[in-house]
C-alpha cells in the first residue's frame, strides 16, 4: 500500500483529489464532531464552505428535520442551532436531522474532495474502523490534514502518523509470515514525517492536544472538555464516508465476504 499526507489542503484546488481514496482529518474538532453526529443518528451532515452557502442550502430544506451547525474563532455562527463542539450533538438534538455544516478549515477541507473517489472522515475517536477500511479496499490512499488557517497542525498530523503506523500493523497482521518482510507502506517526507511525531505523542495524546496551537485556543474559550473528548481513541467508532453532497454513515464490510454472495443461489 501506499499512503500520501498533505499536511494542510492550501494550495489543493476542487479537483486535487479526483480518483483519490483520501482521508480528511480534523481532530479538533470538525472530524471529531461529524462521526458524533452520525454516531448519535444525524441523517447526514452536508459539509459546505462558508456561511452563505450553508445558510441557502439549509433554507431549501424542511425546517423540522434539518440543523445549521458550525462555527467561525471555534465559536457557534449567529442564528446557527449548533456550533462544533461534539459535545452539543446529542442523540435527542440532532436524532433524525440532516445538519448543514460550515467550519473554517475541515468543512472546507472535506468539500474540496468531493470528486474524490472515495472520501472518508478521521481522526482519534475513530481511527481502528477508519484504518481497517483502508486496508480491506488497499492501493494507494491520500490522508488530507485540514490544518489550522491553511498551515500545519500538530494533532491533525500526529493523527495521519497514527493511520500510518496502524495501517502498516494492520498489512502484517493480514499477510502470510513469508511476505512480511517485503510488505513495507510505502509513503513521502510528509508521511515520514508524521509518523515521527506519532511515535513522540502516540503515549500522549491528549497531552500533545492541550499543547497544540488550536487546543490552547479552545481551552481560552471554554471548551476543554472538548479535547479530552476529540483525544479518545476510538471512542466513535464510525465510518463517515462523503456520498453525493453530504456524509453519511459507511457500514464495515465483512472482509471475509468480500467478492462472496451472501448464500448460495442453485442455477
Ligand atoms: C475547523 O474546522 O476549523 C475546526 O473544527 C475549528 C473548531 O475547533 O471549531
Amino acid at each position: 500500500m501506499k499512503i500520501d499526507v498533505f499536511f494542510s489542503p492550501t494550495g489543493l484546488d476542487d479537483l486535487s483529489m479526483r480518483g483519490r481514496n483520501v482521508v480528511i482529518i480534523d481532530v479538533l474538532r470538525a472530524s471529531t464532531t461529524i462521526c458524533t453526529a452520525l454516531r448519535n443518528g444525524a441523517r447526514e451532515v452536508i459539509p459546505t464552505p462558508d456561511i452563505e452557502s450553508a445558510t441557502k442550502i439549509s433554507a431549501n430544506l424542511s425546517s423540522d428535520s434539518r440543523l445549521l451547525g458550525g462555527e467561525r474563532q471555534g465559536k457557534k455562527i449567529d442564528g446557527f442551532d449548533l456550533g462544533n463542539s461534539p459535545l452539543e450533538y446529542t442523540l435527542e438534538k440532532v436524532g433524525g436531522k440532516t445538519i448543514v455544516f460550515t467550519t473554517t478549515n475541515g468543512a472546507g477541507a472535506i468539500y474540496k474532495c468531493r470528486y474524490a473517489s472515495m472520501a472518508l472522515v478521521g481522526t482519534f475517536v475513530n481511527v481502528s474502523a477508519i484504518v481497517r477500511t483502508m486496508v480491506d479496499i488497499g492501493g494507494t490512499w491520500t490522508i488530507l490534514c485540514s490544518g489550522r488557517e491553511g498551515a500545519f497542525s500538530v494533532e491533525d498530523a500526529t493523527c495521519a502518523g497514527m493511520m500510518i503506523s496502524e495501517v502498516q500493523s494492520e498489512v502484517l497482521r493480514r499477510i502470510p509470515r513469508e511476505d512480511k518482510p517485503s510488505a513495507k507502506v510505502e509513503t513521502g517526507d510528509a508521511g515520514l514525517t508524521a509518523a515521527v511525531l506519532y511515535k513522540k505523542f502516540r503515549r500522549s495524546i491528549l497531552e500533545m492536544i492541550k499543547k497544540s496551537e488550536h487546543g490552547k485556543y479552545l481551552i481560552s474559550i471554554g471548551f476543554s472538555e472538548d479535547l479530552k473528548f476529540c483525544a479518545q481513541i476510538d471512542g466513535v467508532p464510525v465510518i463517515p464516508i462523503v456520498d453525493g453532497t453530504g456524509i453519511k454513515l459507511k457500514s464495515e464490510r465483512d472482509p471475509h465476504s468480500e467478492g462472496q454472495p451472501k448464500l448460495a443461489v442453485n442455477a
